[in-house]
C-alpha cells in the first residue's frame, strides 16, 4: 500500500514546514509529514527548507548566522499569503507528532559542516519522543545518511536521489538497509519496479499531479512526497 508524505507538510494550501501545514497534513488524512531541518548559530534545530530565511519569513541573512533568539520571533507565514506562523523547532514539531500516529521523516539540510552536529542534535530530540518505526531520515549528501547510520541504528535512513542511479545504487549494495527517495523525473517506471523487486524501499518526490499519482499508486510505490498530502481529488476516467 502506497504511503502519503505532506511534503513540507500540505505546502500547497498552507505556507511550508510550518505547524499550520504539518496539522493540515493529518486533518487531510496523510499517512505522514516531510520536513527539513537545520542548524542555527546556537545549535537549535529548526524547521525550514532554504540556507537562508529571506524567501519564507520576513527576515534577511542566512539560518547559520541567526540564533533562536533571532529567528523566533519572524513571520515564516505572511510570505505564502496568509496569517503569522511561527518558525517551528523541531522539538515543537516533534511533540505534536508524539500526540498522533503520523510517520515523519526527517531531511538534513544546511551546510556540510554541520552534519555531525545536526545528527546529534535531531537524535536527542528524537529519540526519546518517538518509536523509530515512525522516523525516517533523509539526506542528499549519501557519506552523511551513513555516519548517521553508524551512530544511531534504529530509525529508517532513506538516500535522497535528484540525478542518475549509479552513486545510490553502490551505497544500497553496501549497507543493505538504506531506502531511496527518488526525484520522480530521475526515474524510469521499471526501474522503480526492479528496485522494489530487490526489496528496495523506492519513495517518489514531489509529484502534485493527478494523474502522475495515479501513476505512480498503479506502480504500487512504496510511498509518495507531494504537496497535497494526500492524492487529491478523485479522477475522472
Ligand atoms: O524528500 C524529498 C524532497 O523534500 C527533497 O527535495 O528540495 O523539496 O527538500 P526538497
Ligand atoms: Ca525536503
Amino acid at each position: 500500500m502506497t504511503q502519503w508524505f505532506a511534503h513540507r507538510g500540505v505546502s500547497i494550501a498552507k505556507p511550508e514546514n510550518t505547524m499550520a501545514a504539518f496539522k493540515l497534513a493529518e486533518e487531510k488524512g496523510a499517512d505522514g509529514i516531510e520536513l527539513d531541518v537545520q542548524l542555527t548559530r546556537d545549535n537549535k534545530v529548526i524547521v525550514m527548507h532554504d540556507l537562508s530565511i529571506n524567501r519564507t519569513t520576513n527576515g534577511r541573512g542566512t539560518i547559520r548566522s541567526k540564533t533562536w533568539d533571532d529567528l523566533k520571533k519572524l513571520d515564516a507565514g505572511s510570505w505564502f499569503g496568509g496569517t503569522y506562523e511561527p518558525i517551528p523547532l523541531l522539538e515543537d514539531v516533534v511533540s505534536w507528532l508524539s500526540g498522533n500516529t503520523l510517520l515523519v521523516n526527517i531531511e538534513l539540510k544546511g551546510p556540510l559542516k554541520t552534519m555531525p552536529d545536526l545528527i546529534r542534535a535531531v537524535k536527542n530530540i528524537v529519540e526519546p519522543a518517538l518509536p523509530a518505526s515512525r522516523v525516517i531520515i533523509s539526506s542528499f549528501h549519501h557519506p552523511t545518511v551513513v555516519s548517521l547510520h553508524e551512530e544511531w541504528k534504529e530509525p529508517e535512513k532513506a538516500l535522497l536521489v535528484s540525478s542518475g542511479l549509479y552513486k545510490p545504487l553502490r551505497y544500497l549494495q553496501q549497507a543493505e538497509v538504506f531506502s531511496l527517495h527518488v526525484k520522480r523525473q530521475t526515474i524510469s517506471d521499471k526501474e522503480m519496479v526492479e528496485l522494489m523487486e530487490q526489496g528496495i524501499t523506492v519513495r517518489v518526490f514531489t509529484v502534485n499531479d493527478e494523474k502522475a499519482l495515479q501513476r505512480l499508486i498503479n506502480l504500487q510505490v512504496d510511498g509518495i512526497m507531494t504537496d497535497h498530502g494526500i492524492l487529491p481529488i478523485t479522477l475522472s476516467h
